[in-house]
């Protein structure tokens, strides 16, 4: 008997030593739904494969086709087609989830059909990993997939350092290659206004440039590097970068900070504020008492004045208004103000706050638009339609969803990718705090202490990127990946995260960023948290 359980056990080790052997393995990230690989038989794709382009998916096949040009050195990109048989096949089937796709590998090539463009374009986004990585092989089989949220987000903040045209494409790039669909534009603050508006060319002229930028922590005693800093969008400019998103499938959410975090803008308009002295484009980090005035009517108009322009700049049905972090101090000491707490029956300043957040929201559903706003916009009694972006932590997100209004979930403590990866810091230059390594974003729940009923007004999950300490691109970069690889999981693949998988997936991720040319934090590789 002990003879025989032992030549049984050695039959079953090599059987799956044979089978381990055998099982291929597909290292994308986020992991598609469902996976079926054949045993054996790659499909192979060089430069000279041609996509073959039904139901005029000619984007995202022209995305990938472009792709493919960096991927394989060539200077011609691969060629389109709408007729023939062998090659990469391409086109669309509304039986499939929307941003969903099918793929199937075989002999006779590769077969993506998408629930709609955008699924067409995460299928390619998939074959583009598995043949980066796998040196143009592509194992036969098949795959469905399709994400868990509608909204996956990243955010960039623009005001505190200023990113080019072409900065911000290389982010969007990274996005789009996590299959994530939108982009949060965070594009004014108390550092400078960076978005040109016609009406008020005050606000790039004056407000897009400040005197210099605080060193390190601003511990005592301060000092700051006396070298001016500035930058500012164009309306072309952003006209350009709309268009090169939304050719990736990402949606701009453009943010205008309202009523705090709007120093720059009081510095450009002085009349914006309640006292109407002169301030700076902010030099400090924090959070500053000088704030729009809410009881003007010149301030209303303003903000309309400006969301005009916005919404004719970004199709974005969402527009981002900010509502974090707006100190009362000068509303309490304005005749303006408390004139209007007066006029409309509000008893505080947080009331006050609300009261303008109302209104504008009603300005942008006049204009066809919906309003998203930090979790702030919950203090002075939301409205029933607002979308909140939960960021102090998950209570706020789960009250709104409890009380049926759409919620991203973005807690600091998990999605502000501008924090340390390690606790250690060493190597990572000099961050504004926090500790969020690669591990704690993968294992994150974002349904974390909700009812089933709140869990259906949670649209989606966002990470932020505030560039207080980000001076350059290359440092977005590192801090983005391989974050951003665990983030896409909670995204695109809520419930189907493996702890035994995903180490082996990045590490095939880091070749793909290799290839790509994006930096990546070498912390989560080398076992450092
Ligand atoms: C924020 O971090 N103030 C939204
Ligand atoms: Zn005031």
């Amino acid at each position: 008997m002990k003879q025989l359980s032992r030549i049984a056990f050695v039959a079953l080790t090599m059987i799956l030593m044979i089978s381990e052997l055998y099982a291929r393995e597909l290292n994308v990230v986020p992991e598609p739904a469902y996976v079926d690989l054949e045993a054996e038989g790659d499909y192979l794709v060089t430069e000279k494969t041609r996509i073959i382009v039904v139901d005029e998916m000619w984007n995202p096949a022209e995305r990938f086709a472009e792709d493919m040009m960096a991927h394989f050195g060539s200077e011609r990109p691969m060629r389109l087609t709408k007729h023939g048989n062998k090659g990469i096949k391409v086109r669309t089937d509304s039986c499939i989830a929307a941003e969903g796709y099918e793929m199937t590998v075989s002999c006779d090539g590769i077969l993506i059909i998408g629930g709609d463009e955008a699924g067409v374009y995460y299928g390619l986004q998939t074959l583009r990993q598995i043949l980066v990585t796998n040196e143009g092989r592509v194992p036969y089989g098949f795959i469905a997939d399709e994400p868990s949220f509608s909204y996956r987000g990243a955010h960039l903040d623009v005001a505190r350092h200023f990113f080019s045209v072409e900065d911000v494409k290389t982010y969007i790039d990274i996005l789009a290659a996590h299959k994530l669909n939108r982009l949060h534009w965070h594009l004014t603050d108390d550092q400078g206004w960076r978005i040109e508006i016609k009406a008020y060319p005050e606000l790039t002229e004056l407000g897009s440039m400040r005197k210099e930028t605080l060193v390190g922590h601003g511990l005592e005693p301060k000092w700051w590097d006396g070298t001016p800093y500035g930058g500012y969008y164009t309306q072309e400019e952003i006209r350009d970068v709309v268009k090169y998103a939304a050719e990736r499938y990402i949606t701009i959410i453009p943010e205008i900070e309202m009523p705090g975090h709007a120093q720059a803008a009081l510095h450009a308009l002085p009349w914006l504020g309640c006292n109407e002295q002169k301030v700076e484009v902010w030099t400090m980090w924090g959070v500053t008492p000088e704030v729009m005035c809410a009881g003007k009517e010149t301030t209303y108009t303003f903000l309309e004045n400006v969301l005009k322009e916005v919404i004719e700049l970004f199709p974005s049905e969402l527009i981002h208004i900010g509502g974090d972090e707006c100190p009362k101090d000068r509303w309490k000491e304005c005749e303006h103000c408390q004139a209007m707490m007066k006029a409309q029956g509000l008893e505080n300043e947080e009331q006050l706050q609300g009261y303008l957040v109302a209104r504008i929201e009603q300005f942008l559903i006049k204009n066809g638009r919906r309003m998203i706003g930090w979790d702030e916009i919950l203090d002075g009694g939301v409205t029933e339609t607002a979308t909140v972006m939960s960021w102090r932590g998950i209570k706020g997100g789960i009250y709104a969803a409890e009380r049926g209004n759409d919620v991203v979930m973005t807690p600091m403590k998990l999605c502000y990718l501008n924090f340390y990866q390690t606790e250690s810091r060493e190597g990572e230059g000099l961050q504004i705090g926090g500790h969020i390594p690669f591990e704690m974003i993968y294992a994150w729940d974002p349904y974390e202490g909700m009812s089933d009923e709140a869990k259906r007004h949670i649209i989606g999950v966002q990470c932020n990127m505030w560039s207080e300490y980000l001076k350059s691109m290359d440092w977005v970069e590192v801090m983005l990946l391989p974050r951003l690889g665990a983030m896409c999981e909670v995204q695109w693949a809520v419930d189907r995260r493996d702890e035994s998988t995903i180490r082996r997936k990045m590490e095939s991720m880091r070749k793909f960023y290799e290839a790509c040319g994006w930096r990546c934090a070498p912390y989560y590789f080398d076992g450092r948290k």
